[in-house]
């Protein structure tokens, strides 16, 4: 008897526990769903407001809207509704709540990529992943790579001498074999023609409609891509002949206890490629045409690099950069933080949100995309005096918390912008050192494709010093 009233005392207090929480849940989540949405227009019917975002400048498109509803307001594009935020607070919440916000790309734009690179990510997997990349690209780590670096931007700007070039085309040029190096270490040159091919034609189906039918340039993307694996997949089985310790991007990944396997190895090498060309591409395409337009910051930084040079003479120092000579580019660091900021190629990002989420009174219903405009952010006169005016020296003294953030923020911010960082100032001081060059064509203009890039890339002519 006295068993079966204590079962019963148990039965009827789980009962109630069970009411209570369910109670509880329901509360909370009608309270959530009974928030306001963010202020906004949702435009027509599923295209929403794509037309009106890319018919014209997209900074436009935002500006008017922060203007009318605030740095966070709701929209439809591309057929997904979304959240854009503009404020450096709620940008640090979303890019920095990884539970709440997951990365979201284009199903297409995944099965180009490779769907296990790192970018589609999160948990453990992904905090793998990134563990062996950060380990590659440290400042420790990209120390040794000094030389070899140098060597590729002098060779690059050796064959841009006397001729009309376009810029950003050569700059690929220059980051793309700076990206295999730091993948593939000095072998990349056995590898680097081969694999420029297929990567070309990857990219050139990267932004087309995704047709997978003979002919269209999605399917010799997809064709290009499954050659860059085999590519891939046959550096890794040479090298595990060799049993050689290697202490690249691809030496981390095939680490026993990395536990990768061969498919998840190429879709993260060919992943690294994509994050790092086109971007830092972008940036020093950028970089050359504020240099050629304002003449005092051009001069300061040539100083800079001679004395450099002068130093080494005067010290019988070995000829030719190192990492401590990188640290010494107060100047030019400063010029690349502007350009970031000014140029902001990554205008923005995508995230998310994994289930309703509150924020200052507002829902971000699950499901939805949410947008940090981190251009926005960059231009913002609260943020930056004077916005769209070019000067470096503002980086004299450090930007307010959460308003600089061309590398992203959080669990996903770039972990290869040391190195990013470091390949602009070695070719920056080849560059002002040994070469001027006068600008050709429109000099206004700005293009997406998808980063943000001089009108045409950027016409110019390189002359060497006398
Ligand atoms: C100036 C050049 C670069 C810029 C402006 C840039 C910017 C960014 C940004 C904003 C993100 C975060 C995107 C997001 O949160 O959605 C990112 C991620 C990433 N970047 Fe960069 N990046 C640059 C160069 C590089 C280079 C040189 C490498 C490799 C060597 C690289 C590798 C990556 C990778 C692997 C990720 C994904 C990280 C993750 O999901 O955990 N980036 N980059």
């Amino acid at each position: 008897m006295e068993l079966l009233s204590t079962m019963f005392t148990l039965f009827a207090s789980f009962l109630f526990i069970l009411v209570l929480f369910k109670t509880l849940i329901k509360h909370f989540v009608s309270k959530r769903q009974h928030l306001p949405l963010p202020p906004g227009s949702m435009g027509y019917p599923y295209i929403g407001e794509t037309f009106q975002m890319y018919s014209q400048d997209p900074n436009v498109f935002f500006a008017t809207k922060i203007k009318r509803y605030g740095s966070m307001f709701k929209s439809h594009i591309l057929g997904c509704p979304c959240v854009m935020i503009s404020s450096p607070e709620a940008a640090k919440f979303v890019l920095n709540k990884a539970n709440l916000f997951k990365p979201t790309f284009p199903a297409s734009k995944e099965r180009m990529l490779g769907k296990q690179a790192i970018f589609f990510h999160q948990g453990e997997y992904h905090a793998n992943l990134r563990r062996l990349v950060l380990r590659t690209f440290m400042p420790e780590a990209i120390k040794n790579i000094v030389p070899a670096i140098e060597s590729i931007a002098q060779d690059c700007l050796k064959s841009w001498e006397g001729r009309e070039i376009t810029t950003f085309l050569e700059m690929k040029t220059f980051t793309f074999n700076v990206a295999l190096l730091s993948i593939f270490g000095k072998e990349e040159v056995l590898y680097r023609e081969e694999l420029k091919m297929c990567y070309y034609t990857l990219e050139q189906g990267y932004n087309s409609m995704p047709i997978n039918l003979p002919g269209t340039l999605f399917q010799k993307a997809m064709k290009a891509r499954k050659e860059l694996a085999q590519i891939v997949a046959h550096i890794i089985s040479k090298r595990r002949q060799g049993k050689q310790d290697y202490k690249d991007l691809l030496g981390s990944f095939m680490e026993e206890k990395a536990g990768l396997t061969d498919e998840q190895i190429a879709d993260n090498v060919i992943g690294v490629i994509f994050a790092a060309r086109d971007t830092t591409a972008s940036v020093l395409t950028w970089i050359v045409k504020y240099l050629g337009e304002n003449p005092s910051v051009l001069q300061a930084v040539t100083e800079e690099q001679e004395s450099i040079l002068k130093s080494k003479d005067e010290s019988g120092e070995e000829k030719g950069l190192n990492w401590e000579d990188a640290k010494k580019m107060q100047i030019t660091s400063r010029v690349i933080q502007e350009t970031l900021r000014v140029a902001s190629i990554l205008s923005f990002t995508f995230r998310e949100a994994v289930e309703d989420v509150e924020y200052q009174g507002h829902l971000i219903p699950k499901g939805w995309k949410v947008l940090p405009l981190f251009r926005n952010i960059h231009h913002s006169p609260d943020n930056f005096k004077e916005p769209e005016k070019f000067d470096p020296s503002r980086f004299e003294a450090a930007p307010k918390p959460n308003t600089f953030m061309p590398f992203g923020s959080g669990i996903h911010a770039c972990p290869g912008n040391e190195l990013a960082k470091l390949e602009m100032l070695v070719l920056l001081h080849y560059l002002t050192t040994k070469y001027r060059w006068s600008m050709e064509g429109a000099k206004n203009g700005i293009q997406y494709g998808p980063f943000a890039l001089p009108q045409n890339g950027l016409p110019i002519t390189l002359y060497p010093k006398k």
